[in-house]
């Protein structure tokens, strides 16, 4: 990646008036928590359509638990990377407003990002399908430990982690206020997605429709590569702090 193209990028992100950043799993990687849809990603090693489906946790909840049980390990040991950080210290120099995230991991929020739109929820808390309480997520391991059905000391019914599967509505005032966000941006910064999952991949033509301009961090090709100002190919902890030190620079 060029050094022009991260100058590029700096100017942009040190003149927007408006900057809304979307990030996926690929900004976690160097947290130690696997993407989806990467070489190594965990659809690669799972079937989403056997652990990651509103059907599959009513149908086979074991299955089901047995993935989440896995996911929770990985979780504990993850701690924000040098990209949460960067996407904390623009928006302390006013630079970022929102974090749009399909990540349920909390990492942006332990970095120091404080308006963060979780929109594929989250694995901090888990849900009863019963009566809707809320718990905190720590509640399914006793159940996990002794592989039962976490269920709901208030209802009886199943608990489930408080994550959108397929086949479920993503939580609607965040959505709302996700897309939003996207028309009134006048810089849309995509971090470590594929943008294969709608709707969340339809919020970059939301902010291009709305005469956005497009910073692209990833290490593979996305579907709007060609739409981009500026696509800058390599990992977001090595890109995104680069991007911050430009920004500074600028403001300085
Ligand atoms: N730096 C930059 N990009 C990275 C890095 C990294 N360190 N690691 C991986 N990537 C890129 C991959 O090349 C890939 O294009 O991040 C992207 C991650 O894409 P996915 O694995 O599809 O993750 P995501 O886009 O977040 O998936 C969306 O799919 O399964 C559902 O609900 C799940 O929220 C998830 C949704
Ligand atoms: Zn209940």
């Amino acid at each position: 990646m060029a050094v022009e193209e991260i100058q590029r990028a700096g100017e942009l992100i040190a003149s927007s008036q408006f900057a809304v950043a979307l990030t996926g799993a690929g900004v976690s990687t160097e947290s130690g928590l696997p993407d989806f849809r990467s070489q190594d990603g965990l659809w690669r090693q799972y079937d989403p359509s056997e652990v990651a489906t509103l059907s599959a946790f009513y149908t086979d909840p074991h299955r089901f638990y047995a993935f989440y049980r896995h996911r929770l390990a990985l979780l504990r040991e993850a701690r924000p990377n040098p990209a949460h950080y960067a996407l904390a210290r623009l928006e302390d120099l006013g630079k970022l407003h929102v974090v749009i995230t399909q990540n349920v991991d909390g990492l942006h929020q332990q970095a120091g990002s404080r308006r963060v739109l979780e929109v594929h929820g989250n694995l901090r808390e888990a849900k009863c399908t019963g009566c809707g309480r809320i718990f905190p997520i720590s509640v399914l391991d006793p159940f996990l430990e002794r592989a039962e059905i976490p269920t709901c000391d208030s209802c009886g019914s199943a608990l489930k982690p408080n994550v959108v599967l397929f086949e479920e509505m993503l939580p609607e005032e965040v959505f709302e206020e996700a897309e939003a966000s996207c028309r009134r941006c006048d810089l849309l910064l995509v971090v470590g997605s594929s943008l294969q999952v709608t709707p969340v991949a339809y919020l970059p033509h939301v902010a291009l429709r709305h005469g956005a301009r497009l910073i692209l961090v990833n290490t593979e090709e996305t579907p709007v590569d060609r739409f981009a100002d500026v696509v800058l190919r390599g990992r977001a902890g090595v890109i995104l702090p680069r991007l911050v030190e430009e920004v500074e620079k600028r403001l300085a």
